[in-house]
């Protein structure tokens, strides 16, 4: 199974495809499934702003269309490594998937571990079972 810094890595690649010529801040994430997988993403802005998607449903949604269902890790790296945390609104569509989510962010350099239920307690499920 890839190591954390492997996954790291690999969001740091998908972060040269960012298209962010408007904040100019470009996001990489890469998700991990169950068996092994690597699904890849990157920040996508639009001139309409609010189309704009973030790296990590852009990962996620390559994932869960090529028929991933159970997801490990979400590595996600953003501009010069500085701070970064998956936003509100990816937190709550990583919670429809993956409420067991354990995410690996970049702080300037220092890797910094922390889970999705951490970030974001309590999200909104209509599945009973959660
Ligand atoms: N962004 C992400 O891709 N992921 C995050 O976790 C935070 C923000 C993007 C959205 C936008 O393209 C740019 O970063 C600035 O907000």
């Amino acid at each position: 199974m890839i190591s954390d810094r492997e996954l790291i890595e690999q969001a740091k690649k998908a972060r040269e495809y960012a298209y962010a010529p408007y904040s100019k801040f470009s996001v990489g994430a890469a998700l991990l499934t169950e068996n092994g997988k690597v699904f890849l993403g990157c920040n996508i802005e639009n001139s309409s702003f609010g189309l704009s998607i973030c790296a990590e449903r852009v990962a996620l949604f390559k994932a869960i269309s090529s028929g991933e269902k159970v997801f490990l890790k979400l590595a996600v790296v953003g501009s010069q490594n500085t701070k970064i945390l998956p936003c509100g609104a990816c937190r709550q569509v990583l919670f429809e998937f993956a409420p067991d989510l354990i995410i690996v962010s970049l702080n300037h350099d220092k890797v910094r571990y922390c889970s999705l239920k951490e970030l974001l307690p309590e999200g909104f499920s209509l599945r009973k079972e959660k």
